[in-house]
Parts: structure tokens; C-alpha cells; sequence
């Protein structure tokens, strides 16, 4: 029997809350996702459906005081993270997966040179390295003329801030790259240009990356997979060009619908209509229910189990409109990444 790796990032139905003075805010409604080695897989959904938290709960990066994970597992490369204390992130070097922001500035150092920070980060994740030669080659491999080592991160351009942080994120040499929103507050040439680099850079390099967008459009020209969700639960996922050429769920459709630029009078994106879903409750059934053109009355009642699409086995998606496969639930999540 050959011998399989374990993916480099497994969820399997997490539930995260924040405690907040409103209230429970339940973020992750039982969250499941796969990425494999090297693979570029997209999480899509609008603000809010709970992106940035379950890339956050994958570095250990929501506030330890307030957020739970109530349920479920976090494994990285084989590895449970579920439980690991702040103490035990922070000790946990090597860590195989980095993560870039949609804002460089709120992460990056703003009294400190570019070079120092990559430095900074070489030394906490390879203190033997030869520093010096390796930030020069970070700074050469997200594309910065070398001069900018010495510049300060007020100095650059958003697309220079993003490549920087790249660099620094680089630094620990990740098997995973998570990328929140990465190109979202830049305009389109510069969204281009960092779109292209981190194609090279997964080239290059061999790593995976989980490309965090509510832009299906990046999502088309950079993964191979991925995974809609809402509220907090993944509603559909399978290879690009199956969900691409047939998206399943009514939610997905709509998302297309926004994407393809369907804009009004004013120039604004046509948008799902409705309210965004209540996270204060527990929704008994489909998330989307409340908002959905096609909701039937079991929609109300329960969340729907995985269906297999007939256009390939890679594609599942959580909606009663589709007959439930009938296997285990874990076999049918498996099937969606073969
Ligand atoms: N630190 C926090 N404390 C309380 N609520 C939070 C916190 N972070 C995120 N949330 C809430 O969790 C939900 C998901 O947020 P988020 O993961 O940022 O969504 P997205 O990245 O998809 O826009 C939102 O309702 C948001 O208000
Ligand atoms: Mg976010």
C-alpha cells in the first residue's frame, strides 16, 4: 500500500463561539474543510459567513478569552491543534502554516525596517539560517527591489505591504499559506500582480494555500477547489470548474449572480436579497433558509446531510433540493476532495 500523507489541513465540523456583551455569537456552525498538500483551495462567502475566524482558529489567533471551539478538530499535517493553548501556539515552532492579511499595516511593524521584520522572522523559525542572504532572498522571491530592506512599512505602496508581508510570512517556510482577503483592498492591476505572484510563489515553492475572498472571480483563476460557506457551515464544495460550471446550491447561485457584475442604475452589485443570518441563534435548519428564492418547508426544519453531485464525484453540496447521499457523513466530505 502506498503510504498517504495526511492532509496539511483537516476541519471536521467545527463549532467556534465568541463571548461577547451582546451576547453567544456562534461563529462556526460545524465547519468542514480539506486541503491537501500543495493544492490551492478557495473559502467563499460574503462578510461575515465566518472566513477570517476559521483561518484565525487555525493559527490559534482568536481571542483566547473570548472565543470556544465547542466541538470538532483542527489537525495540521496529522497534528490535533483543537485544544493547544496560547502558551503552546507561541512554543509551537516550525509551524507549517502562515498566514497573510487584507490589511499589511495592522500586522506588519510600522517603526521597524522591512528587512528587520523578515529578519525577525527568519530567526524565530530557522535561527541557523544564514540571515542575512536569506532575507535578500525573500525580498527577491515576492518581487521588491532590494532596496526596500531598508524601508519602513509606511513607505510603501499597498501592493509593495502586501509582497512584504509575504516575505515575512515566507520566512517560516509554511507547507500552507493562508491568504485572508489578500488582494481585496487593492485595485485591480496591483490585485492582478499579487494574484500572479502567489501562483509563481505555489509553483516555485510547492505549498498549498487557502485563498480567503468573497470574490469568486479569484477564486476562478487560482484554485483548484473549494468550499462555499454561510454562517459559519460549508454549503457546497468541489473542484473549481464543477461548482464553476454548475453551482448547486441556491446560495452559490447567488453568489455567482453577484459576481457576474449584474449591476444596477448605480453602478452597485446586484446582492442576495435579505437579512444576514442571526449568529446569536441556533439555526435548526439550512442557514440560508430565511433568504432563499427556492426554500421548501424541511429547509426551516433541519440542516441538510452532503449530496454527491451527478457531475462528478468531487462536487457535495448541503441542500434539500438534492437527494442525501446515503453514507456516512465523513465518508460523502471525504468523497468531495478525492
Ligand atoms: N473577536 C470577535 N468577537 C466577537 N465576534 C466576532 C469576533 N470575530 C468575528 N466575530 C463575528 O463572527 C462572525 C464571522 O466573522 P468573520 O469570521 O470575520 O467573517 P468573514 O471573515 O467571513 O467576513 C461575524 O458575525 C463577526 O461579527
Ligand atoms: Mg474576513
Amino acid at each position: 500500500m502506498p503510504q498517504t500523507k495526511p492532509p496539511i489541513l483537516q476541519l471536521d465540523d467545527v463549532r467556534l463561539t465568541f463571548r461577547t456583551r451582546a451576547g453567544t455569537v456562534r461563529a462556526l456552525n460545524g465547519a468542514s474543510l480539506t486541503v491537501h498538500e500543495g493544492e490551492a483551495v478557495g473559502l467563499v462567502g460574503e462578510s461575515g459567513s465566518g472566513k477570517s475566524t476559521l483561518a484565525r482558529a487555525v493559527l490559534g489567533l482568536n481571542p483566547e478569552r473570548s472565543s470556544r471551539i465547542e466541538a470538532g478538530r483542527i489537525l495540521i499535517a496529522g497534528r490535533d491543534v483543537t485544544r493547544l493553548s496560547q502558551a503552546e501556539w507561541e512554543a509551537a515552532r516550525g509551524h507549517p502554516v502562515a498566514m497573510v492579511f487584507q490589511d499589511p499595516l495592522s500586522f506588519l511593524n510600522p517603526i521597524m525596517r522591512i528587512g528587520r521584520q523578515i529578519a525577525e522572522s527568519i530567526e524565530r523559525h530557522a535561527p541557523d539560517r544564514r540571515v542575512e542572504q536569506r532575507v535578500g532572498e525573500l525580498i527577491e522571491l515576492v518581487k521588491l527591489p532590494s532596496s526596500l530592506a531598508r524601508a519602513y512599512p509606511h513607505e510603501l505602496s499597498g501592493g509593495m505591504r502586501q509582497r512584504a508581508l509575504l516575505a515575512v510570512a515566507l520566512a517560516c517556510e509554511p507547507r500552507l499559506l493562508i491568504a485572508d482577503e489578500p488582494t481585496t483592498a487593492l485595485d485591480v492591476t496591483t490585485q492582478a500582480e499579487i494574484l500572479a505572484l502567489l501562483r509563481d510563489l505555489r509553483e516555485k515553492l510547492g505549498m498549498a494555500m487557502l485563498l480567503i475572498t468573497h470574490d469568486l472571480g479569484i477564486v476562478a483563476s487560482a484554485c483548484e477547489r473549494l468550499y462555499v460557506i454561510y454562517a459559519g457551515r460549508v454549503l457546497e464544495w468541489g473542484r473549481a470548474q464543477d461548482v464553476f460550471g454548475a453551482p448547486a446550491h441556491p446560495y452559490t447561485v447567488g453568489l455567482f449572480h453577484a459576481a457576474r457584475a449584474d449591476r444596477d442604475a448605480q453602478g452597485r452589485f446586484a446582492t442576495i436579497g435579505g437579512e444576514p443570518p442571526d449568529l446569536g441563534e441556533t439555526a435548526q435548519g439550512c442557514p440560508f433558509a430565511p433568504r432563499c428564492p427556492k426554500a421548501m418547508a424541511e429547509c426551516a426544519r433541519a440542516m441538510p446531510h452532503a449530496s454527491v453531485l451527478a457531475d462528478g464525484e468531487t462536487h457535495a453540496v448541503r441542500c434539500w433540493l438534492y437527494p442525501p447521499t446515503r453514507e456516512s457523513e465523513t465518508a460523502v466530505e471525504r468523497l468531495g476532495e478525492a
